[in-house]
């Protein structure tokens, strides 16, 4: 209501002390406001959620462990109305599942499977498009039996778009032309397109699959990629394919190739159905979501467009998350048309830039330059033989695109520290990408570069130590020219993570952190919406974590940071110390944090991660994930009562992911 000049930028709230209570925190003057949560009903007539294992129906229900989300306005017509503030579409990724919760206690979790616990962990899978409603003043709730409502789970009709469709590598049971593919599955972060569409990446789906004993059925080449990709466990992650039927919307999760297969009994392409980003058009509950080949497969984390520029090409940048993957960036062949942005048939808009263009991957040179290298059939010489796994030669495009991790094997891409979410500023256009952190043995001491320089030892509260670089950082590029389409960038670290309260030598606070702005594990990040940015403040970047080594002294967090810019990095040398005690010294250029730059906004409760952020354009919503409170406990040991903590002492219930609304109290733009 109140019309609020926002310039010049600073952040505007006391920064959250680190804490382990199991509640979301936020700063005093802020709200908290409990949105979609497991298994709320989305349809008209599905039941309130019972939370207590006996609930069924998921395809009409919230999925769980909801993960990377984004706002799509309507207006009072139940039009697209990219404006607004008060009414729209909450998209949400369901990435994975707490499996004991879902169940009554003393509920079989191993295999064979019942199948009605199968399909309704299949179900919580996927995403869930869910309408939001502000009875006014941010008075926030969700619409149940909105006409908008849609669940997609792993058993959705989808099509598969780009270099790869149609082709022999994607020709399964479900679909023998390979035309087709059945649903999405470990839905991880995401992206908004220029056309109000979202893409969603698959990350880790080649766990779900069991694969064992059918070596001799298999090529070489097919060994070699199930290798590759990590397709090679012996039970699947729930076994799913244990439960007793036919029915292939379970049994296909054994990938098993079999002995003369015919179409309807071999799996050996089902793991090719996943690994993709997926375009959804949230407007069109009917539409089948369109795979997208052209920008490869692999663990995709996220998949951020670069920033939108009338006559230049459309980028996307992509992290690869695993240990040691890369950086990608696909670049379209269309350039950009303004009026494409407003167009009706979204999902058409998306087949002009993201079905025809170039796949990239990063490497990063000691001297702070990058180079895109191409992955275009022609140009990419054979993976080389590693361990019992011969040379792989490509055979076309759709080989290099289905085995994208291969291709950047082979033109020699820079393996990072678990390439997460990527961000863009809409300012500058400038790239920031997470790297969560890795593990000792795959960034050993003598193992370090100048884009993943740290190998150190963390100490833990219970007086272990996290080696190799348990905290993570930032890093961030900037396009030669700010072009797009450039082949070369430069690049810096903007920020390292630490415990600010562990002076040990190992634990090098590079970024000179404090107790209000000390994080591990970059995970989440995203900038704020142009809308309230461009002309009014300073872009405004939110860092989000999912700890793997500061959980002895807190809840995950997020962040809030102004963060500067790529030329503003100076020179800095410290003294890397290694699991030896011998000393290393890196060179880091980068900018430190500063109690006016990095500021903690929000923890979250017990055991869980903090992931997915969108605003309403006005930004005086602000939309979080909170996944997976208590996660590593079960009915008869419940670790985290959130939700119903939020706003009850006295809360008994088992935990559910959900989405909540953050505004200020004085109705302002959240942060500033
Ligand atoms: Fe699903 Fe890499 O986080
Ligand atoms: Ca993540
Ligand atoms: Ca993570
Ligand atoms: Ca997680």
């Amino acid at each position: 209501t109140t019309n609020i000049t926002v310039a010049p930028a600073q952040l505007g709230f006391t920064a959250v002390a680190k804490n382990r209570n199991d509640i979301v925190t936020v700063p005093e003057g802020y709200t908290v406001t409990v949105m979609t949560r497991l298994g709320d009903p989305l349809a008209t007539g599905v039941s309130a959620y019972a939370n207590d294992g006996t609930d069924s129906g998921f395809d009409q229900r919230i999925g769980d462990h909801g993960d990377a989300l984004a706002w799509f306005g309507l207006d009072a017509s139940g039009s697209r109305a990219d404006g607004s503030s008060t009414r729209g579409l909450l998209v949400q990724n369901h990435e994975n599942i707490t499996q004991a919760y879902l169940h009554a206690a003393g509920a079989s979790l191993s295999a064979p499977r019942a199948l009605a616990d199968a399909l309704k962990e299949i179900e919580c899978h996927g995403l869930s498009v869910s309408e939001y409603k502000d009875a006014g003043n941010r008075a926030w709730s969700y619409v149940q039996g909105s006409t908008f409502n849609r669940r997609i789970t792993p058993n959705t009709d989808m099509v598969f778009h780009g270099p790869a469709a149609g082709t022999a590598y994607l020709a399964t049971p479900y679909s023998t032309n390979g035309s087709h593919g059945r649903g999405t599955i470990n839905n991880c972060a995401n992206g908004h397109t220029g056309w109000a569409s979202v893409l969603t990446c698959e990350e880790n789906w080649a766990g779900y699959f069991l694969r064992s004993g059918d070596d001799a059925q298999r090529s070489a080449r097919e060994l070699t990629a199930l290798s590759r990709y990590g397709v090679t466990s012996s039970t699947g992650n729930y076994s799913w394919s244990t439960a007793s039927t036919t029915d292939n919307r379970f049994t296909r999760w054994d990938a098993r190739a079999t002995v003369g297969g015919t179409a309807t009994t071999d799996f050996r392409n089902e793991p090719n159905q996943f690994g993709w980003v997926v375009e959804i058009d949230p407007y069109d509950p009917a539409s089948a979501p369109r795979k997208r080949t052209a920008l490869g497969r692999f663990g995709h984390e996220g998949a951020w467009l670069g920033k939108l520029t009338a006559g230049k090409k459309v980028a996307v940048y992509m992290g690869d998350d695993s240990r040691r993957e890369y950086l990608y960036k696909f670049v379209s062949t269309a350039a950009w048309d303004a009026a494409d942005a407003t167009a009706a048939n979204r999902l058409a808009v998306g087949d002009k830039y993201l079905d025809a263009g170039t796949l990239y991957v990063a490497v990063f040179n000691a001297d702070g330059t990058g180079t895109w290298k191409p992955l275009v059939f022609g140009s990419v010489p054979d993976r080389p033989a590693v361990g019992s796994f011969p040379a792989y030669t490509f055979a076309d495009q759709a080989d290099i695109l289905v085995n994208t991790r291969l291709a950047a094997d082979a033109v020699g891409a820079t393996p990072m520290d678990r390439p997460e979410w990527t961000a863009v500023n809409p300012v500058t256009g400038e790239v920031y990408l997470t790297l969560t952190n890795n593990d000792a043995s795959n960034r050993p001491l003598g193992g370090t570069d100048a884009a993943n320089p740290r190998h150190y030892g963390d100490p833990k509260l219970d007086g272990s130590i996290s080696y190799g670089n348990p905290n993570g950082h930032i890093i961030r590029l900037r396009e030669d020219g700010d072009d797009t389409a450039a082949a070369t960038f430069k690049w810096d670290i903007y920020l390292f993570g630490a415990d600010s309260a562990d002076s040990s030598p190992m634990n090098v606070n590079i970024s000179g952190l404090t107790a209000d702005n000390d994080f591990s594990s970059p995970d989440g990040c995203w900038f704020s919406r142009p809308s309230n940015a461009a002309g009014k403040v300073k872009p405004l970047l939110w860092i989000q974590t999912d700890d793997g080594a500061f959980t002895d002294r807190t809840n995950c967090m997020m962040l809030a940071a102004l963060p500067g810019t790529v030329s503003d990095g100076g020179t800095k040398t410290i003294t890397n110390v290694g699991t030896s005690g011998s000393a290393t010294q890196a060179t880091i250029v980068g900018t430190a944090a500063t109690a006016a730059n990095l500021r903690r906004f929000l923890t979250g409760p017990v055991q869980c991660e903090i992931t997915g952020v969108d605003s309403t354009p006005d930004g005086r919503t602000l939309f979080v994930g909170i996944q997976h409170p208590g996660e590593e406990g079960n009915p008869a040991a419940i670790t985290s009562h959130w939700p119903e903590s939020q706003t009850s002492t006295t809360a008994t219930s088992r935990p559910r992911s959900a989405v909540v609304a953050i505004t200020k109290n004085d109705g302002g733009v959240v942060a500033l």
